[in-house]
């Protein structure tokens, strides 16, 4: 019989809730969600009542929570300044962790948490989800195979979409570098580290160009107002929140065909609605009363925004691979699109419009399919091209004592070429990662 881990979630929002802990809740046989810890009780309301987990299992003080051992392992999806205290006070007291990245945008906190798993022994899962999800585990599996040949160079492009950088980035959580961190670390961590997985060795040095080039007042419409709810452009303008929230729904970008009926409501339930507004069931008044009232009503325009909406990253690595990396808020649809070129062939993804292209030089292509390598795997489409469930899997493989894929320090130094790239952008210098 498998052994069923006691497993604690600190920080019930959108990813310890909804990424990790209905996914713990759907293996029974492997987890048991045993006590949840978040400043706002409605968090926790919502956490608590999904999994049945008692009043005296839960925890409105980090400090009061942390004073002990609660269970097997622990979720951390606190915001990203949080973690490596956090996690460093959850190695002391014994906890594996699974850790939401980025790690934290401070070098010296790099080390410390480091440091800190030496001297305690857990284990510290940072949740690079992508490595976990099949279409990106397939790249790996094709380069290693050698269908290309030595891989040449990688053209890299994170498409944010228009109403994901608004949502997130201008009006959200990650709008301020000093509240949580640089842009090329929030969004883009996960692209550094599968470079560097995929070019299987150490980027040695980066140069980076980047700047808000939209999101500022300078492009606010004549006459606007500085929140939606009383704005003249409230029914055309593409970023209004009333547009993005409620009238047109921008966000589905699953689109093309209408949702089925029943399928539409779910996903009038789910991310980003569920981050806007924490009412249970949202309803149409609901989420407008919600952006009315938050952040998330604010012109695009007029917010106190200082992360970057375009960044281009080019790094060269010690076994001599370039990879260019393009992170951009100016794109219709979300997702990843790169090509690595080889001295035999070509390897193109491109997650949105859903195909992996595999071209041998004079012996033709073959097409696999993004969406269909993942529901192989996963059968649903979970979050993250199955990313995240994989992920949650392969986590109770490491408390059962297997070495995973993204240990701490491989996951460090995708945050080493973060920072570097930043203050590359920063400085107009190329920058070492390894100083
Ligand atoms: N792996 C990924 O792909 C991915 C995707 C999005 C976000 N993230 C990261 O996940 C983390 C959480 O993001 P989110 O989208 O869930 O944000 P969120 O705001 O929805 O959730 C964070 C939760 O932490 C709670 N919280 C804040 N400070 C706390 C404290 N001191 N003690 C206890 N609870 C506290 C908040 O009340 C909130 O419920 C961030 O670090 C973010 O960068 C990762």
């Amino acid at each position: 019989m498998n052994k069923i881990f006691t497993v604690s979630i600190l920080g019930c929002g959108s990813r310890g809730r909804e990424a990790y802990g209905n996914n713990f809740y759907l293996l029974p046989d492997k987890f048991k969600i045993a006590c949840l810890c978040d400043i706002n009780p409605k968090q926790i309301e919502i956490a608590k009542s999904a999994w049945g987990v008692s009043d005296e299992n839960c925890f409105l003080s980090p400090e009061e929570f942390l004073k002990e051992k609660r269970s097997d392992a622990l979720v951390i999806a606190t915001q990203d300044r949080d973690h490596v205290d956090m996690c460093i006070r959850a190695l002391e007291l014994g906890y594996d962790v699974l850790l939401e990245k980025p790690i934290t945008p401070i070098k010296e906190d790099l080390y410390r948490l480091l440091d800190a798993q030496k001297k305690y022994g857990g284990k510290v899962v940072v949740c690079h989800v992508l490595r976990y999800a099949p279409a990106f585990v397939k790249i790996k599996e094709l380069l290693d195979s050698g269908v290309i040949g030595k891989t040449v160079c990688i053209d890299w492009i994170e498409q944010v979409a228009y109403w994901h950088i608004a949502h997130s980035f201008v009006r959200g959580n990650w709008h301020s570098e000093q509240q949580t961190s640089p842009m090329i670390l929030a969004k883009c961590c996960h692209d550094l580290d599968l470079l560097q997985y995929y070019a299987e060795s150490k980027c040695e040095t980066v140069f980076s160009f980047g700047d808000v080039v939209f999101f500022n007042r300078e492009n606010q419409p004549k006459g606007a107002s500085d929140r939606c709810q009383t704005c003249k452009y409230k029914d055309e303008c593409v970023y209004s929140a009333e547009r993005l929230y409620v009238a047109k729904r921008e966000f589905d970008f699953d689109r093309i065909e209408p949702l089925p009926k029943d399928k539409d409501d779910a996903r009038k339930q789910g991310w980003p609605f569920n981050v806007v507004d924490l009412s249970r069931p949202i309803t149409t008044e609901s989420i407008r009363n919600a952006y009315e009232n938050s952040d998330y009503g604010k012109c695009v325009f007029a917010c106190d925004n200082d992360v970057v909406d375009y960044q281009t990253v080019s790094m060269k690595f010690a076994n001599g691979i370039v990879a260019n990396l393009t992170m951009t808020g100016f794109t219709q649809f979300p997702g990843r699109k790169m090509t690595f070129h080889g001295t035999l062939g070509e390897i193109e993804m491109d997650e949105e419009n859903d195909y992996i292209r595999v071209s041998r030089y004079g012996k033709g292509t073959e097409m696999l399919s993004v969406k269909q390598l993942m529901r192989d795997a996963v059968k649903e489409d979970f979050g993250h091209g199955g990313g995240d469930v994989m992920l949650v899997r392969d986590f109770y493989n490491a408390l059962c004592g297997n070495e995973l894929e993204t240990t701490l320090e491989r996951s460090v130094e995708s945050h080493l070429m973060g920072l570097a790239a930043e203050e590359s952008r920063k400085t107009g210098q190329a920058c070492k990662v390894h100083k």
